[in-house]
């Protein structure tokens, strides 16, 4: 029975990996039906998904002709820049827990989005499910009420104000992605940023807004560890889990935030390292060699992560994971999907399984390190942003099978891991916005 739940997550691993193909906003029918090969030929050869992955755009350079600038050219006018001293902030009292709460209905005339897919210009293809023609908008009709307060709509001038000549880092996977492109769209109301990486790697995105002189940087690193994926054709995975990712290490020690957040990746097949050393593994089937299960790896990652972390001066954000349990129906891969039109009530469901057991371990270890930065008089101060239960309720914002056209044969894989855009991810920014003002 162990066994089944491994091997069920190892091919769980496949569908995550699939789902992080990047597809230019313009591609062409005869495009996509080349990425939808792409797709089944990589369901086998994930290595091949690997190589493509680099040469997509994961932001658009420019904003698109679409887009309502103010009026003059970007570079000549500062004119929307407002001074920070002439804006007042909504915000939760101190003692309201903003991550324990309810989805509410909101009237449909105050139904607002923040942005379209009109609007924003760098929403992931596979989450631009208004396009792929998902029918029912019902999944923008909620918002997330805190038991104790009401959490204030996202204020692009103020969160820009707030952030003037600082620099933002989202440290993770292709859901940390998913964070910082529902904030670019949150923020493309005041401001479009200009990529200005150095690198033609897409997974290592820098923009900059230059009104405001606010930079936010995106580091892939799946696991938070050096890995090196050792056998391409079976999947498996090197981790060394005492080593904090050098994608990431140094480059992060000089932004103002880091969000980090992981937890998909370690679903995958994978051998553990320590000090040099093979300690176990998790699914890997190798006589002699012991399954410590993805718990471990999940945790210890964590855990090398966090105290690499609490040495720098700045404020790094744990988001804790994006419920992986959204499936129904039957698994990912054989004809589950994630096909509610509304939120589950707050007593409908619970965490569990393997949700709780990623919760648990990442809310031990950020204790841990929070008090360890403490005792130690550490400049880096560490927030928990506890996302899990209020997006444990939302098994209706994601893209399902409207991440991709009807036609493309892809139609084992409905998305239930990530998120629409817009959609009730856009709340992991109202909380991030108000967790910064403290
Ligand atoms: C995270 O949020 C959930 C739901 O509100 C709550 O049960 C849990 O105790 C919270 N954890 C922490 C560490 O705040
Ligand atoms: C946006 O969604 C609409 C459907 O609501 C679709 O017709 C259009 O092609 C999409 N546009 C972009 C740029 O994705
Ligand atoms: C922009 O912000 C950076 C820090 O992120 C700072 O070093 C630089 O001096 C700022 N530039 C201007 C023009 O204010
Ligand atoms: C990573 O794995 C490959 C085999 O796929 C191997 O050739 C390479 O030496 C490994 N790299 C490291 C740094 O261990
Ligand atoms: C859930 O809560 C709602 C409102 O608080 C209540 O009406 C409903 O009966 C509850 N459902 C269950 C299954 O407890
Ligand atoms: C879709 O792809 C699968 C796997 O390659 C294949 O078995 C199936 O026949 C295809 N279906 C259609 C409608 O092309």
């Amino acid at each position: 029975m162990a066994s089944d739940m491994s091997g069920y997550q190892a091919r769980f691993a496949v569908f995550t990996e699939k789902l992080q193909v990047v597809t230019p906003t313009a591609l062409s029918l005869p495009a996509l039906a080349v990425v939808a090969v792409v797709l089944l030929v990589t369901a086998r050869c994930p290595s091949f998904l690997g190589r493509y992955e680099q040469e997509q755009p994961i932001v658009g350079t420019s904003a698109p002709a679409s887009l309502a600038l103010p009026s003059g050219s970007s570079s000549s006018s500062s004119s929307w820049s407002v001074p920070a001293t002439a804006r007042s902030v909504a915000r939760v009292p101190r003692e309201c827990d903003i991550f324990r709460g309810e989805w509410v209905p909101v009237p449909d005339d105050e139904a607002a989005t923040y942005y379209t897919n009109a609007t924003c210009a760098v929403i992931q293809e596979h989450q631009n499910c208004m396009k792929y023609g998902r029918p029912d908008l019902g999944f923008l009709r909620w918002r997330w009420r805190p038991e104790r307060c009401e959490l204030p709509r996202f204020d692009a001038p103020a969160f820009l104000d707030l952030v003037r000549g600082r620099s933002l880092a989202f440290v993770g996977d292709s859901l940390a992605r998913n964070h910082m492109q529902s904030l670019m769209c949150l923020l493309s109301k005041v401001e479009y940023p200009k990529d200005v990486s150095k690198t033609a790697n897409q997974e290592f995105r820098t923009v900059h807004y230059e009104f405001h002189n606010f930079t936010i940087s995106i580091f892939w690193s799946p696991f938070l560890v050096t890995a090196n994926q050792s056998d391409p054709a079976g999947g498996l995975w090197d981790l060394y889990l005492d080593e904090p990712d050098a994608a990431w290490l140094a480059a992060v020690s000089g932004f103002d935030y880091v969000v980090l957040s992981a937890a998909n990746w370690f679903t995958r097949p994978s051998m553990f390292y320590e000090a040099g050393r093979l300690v176990g593994c998790h699914f890997c089937l190798v006589p002699g060699v012991p399954d410590l299960t993805l718990r471990y790896s999940q945790r210890v990652a964590f855990r090398t992560a966090l105290r690499a972390l609490s040495t720098i001066d700045g404020t790094v954000v744990v988001r804790t994971l994006s419920p992986t349990s959204h499936f129904e129906g039957g698994e990912w891969d054989k004809g589950g999907d994630c096909r509610r039109t509304r939120p589950y009530g707050a007593n409908e469901t619970r965490m569990a399984g393997l949700d709780l057991d990623f919760h648990a371990a990442q809310v031990e270890e950020f204790t841990k390190a929070e008090a360890a930065a403490r005792a130690s008089g550490s400049a880096t101060r560490l927030l928990l942003m506890n996302t899990t239960a209020a997006m444990l309720l939302r098994p209706d914002g994601h893209p399902s099978r409207y991440g991709h056209w009807a036609h493309e044969n892809v139609t084992l894989y409905n998305d239930c891991v990530h998120w629409c855009l817009p959609g009730p991810v856009d709340v992991w920014n109202e909380m991030l916005l108000q967790m910064l003002l403290d």
